[in-house]
């Protein structure tokens, strides 16, 4: 540890909790992490290590509908054999909790309630698909068509997981529903609220491209890439009856992005830790908040974006938080 250093706080990607974690997920995220945490445990260090369940999300509310199941059965099942499967392969979480836990709808509402009263969100109002059978608007990933990249079929609104591109529903070839199968899609106006990210541009550049070369090659060189290019305002709400509700008026039936929830889910988890355990870990904002905590985040496939632009943003925005000092992403062991 460098040290300036006194203390570490690791997270995990947290998991979706609509299918078990399998191999690859161990291997790139829950091991490099764990054999960390160990580590520096051994050598006298304070740590936490933060897991907990990812419960929002579209693909969770497809997987109830396919079932004719409520969203919250499958999280529950899935939340259960996700825990067990890292309790029996011995990660040695300090906490492993879930973002549908009542800690986290409100760590997570008062968080955007915060960037909200500060002004850091714009909003825009845009067409967007929806489905007049399911009477709802089709989220990202309710849409599939054909990619433009690499046309192949079934590539979803927001990812071709063919050839990895991010996309747009607008540019998919022949969209139509996954709910109803219909590929009569009606657009209607719907109102977002944004993080400009634009506006994060500059400090991000520096922070990452002079005073993180450090950072893996993937991961450095995806940034970069993202920098490079210039970054857009990203919508942090959705049209959707499953997730956190956004805590203002005139955003009815909105709940928050699953991936503006998901990372605060670390810090909700954190609090939830050392509430059951203060005399071990004590009070749960000298993990995320003393510039002498060194926060690190173990991240998958596909979450670099996120982890290395997106949040730093949010934690920035909201003005009390540290960031991270390093974002390892694995292809498979260190
Ligand atoms: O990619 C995934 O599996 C996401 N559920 C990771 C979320 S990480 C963090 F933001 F919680
Ligand atoms: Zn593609």
């Amino acid at each position: 540890m460098a040290n300036k250093f006194k203390r570490t706080t690791i997270t995990s990607a947290l998991p979706y909790a609509n299918g078990p974690v399998h191999i690859g997920h161990m291997a790139g995220v829950y091991i490099p992490a764990d054999i960390y945490a160990r580590y520096l445990r051994l050598k006298g260090e304070e740590v936490l290590f933060v897991g907990g369940s990812d419960e929002h999300g579209v693909p969770i509310t497809v997987k109830a509908r396919k079932e004719g199941v409520t969203p919250q059965d499958i999280v529950d099942r899935y939340h259960k054999i996700i825990k067990d499967s890292f309790e029996e392969f011995g990660i040695s979480f300090d906490v492993y909790s879930r973002t549908s836990s009542e800690t986290h709808r409100k760590t997570a509402s008062d968080f955007f309630k915060t960037l909200y009263d500060k002004n850091e969100f714009i909003t825009q109002t845009s067409e967007q698909y929806y489905d007049e059978e399911a009477k709802q608007f089709l989220a990202d990933r309710y849409i599939t068509g054909e990619c433009p990249r690499c046309h192949a079929q079934g590539a979803y609104g927001d990812q071709c997981e063919k050839c990895g591109a991010t996309l747009s529903p607008d540019e998919l070839i022949n969209p139509k529903s996954t709910i109803s199968g219909s590929s009569k899609l009606v657009k209607k106006e719907t109102k977002h609220w944004y993080l400009p990210l634009d506006k994060h541009e500059k400090w991000l550049s520096q922070w990452i491209l002079e005073d993180h070369k450090e950072w893996k090659t993937n991961v450095y060189g995806q940034c970069k890439s993202w920098l490079d290019g210039g970054l857009m305002p990203r919508a942090v709400s959705r049209d959707l009856n499953w997730g956190i509700p956004l805590p203002i008026e005139g955003a009815e039936g909105k709940v928050l992005y699953v991936w503006f929830d998901a990372p605060i889910g670390y810090i909700s988890n954190t609090k939830e830790i050392c509430a059951a355990h203060p005399e071990k870990y004590g009070n749960w904002e000298k993990w995320w908040k003393d510039p002498e905590t060194r926060l690190i985040h173990f991240i998958g496939k596909d979450n670099i974006v996120f982890h290395c632009i997106v949040f730093p943003a949010m934690l920035k925005a909201e003005g009390s938080y540290i960031l991270p000092d390093n974002v390892p992403r694995n292809e498979f062991l260190n």
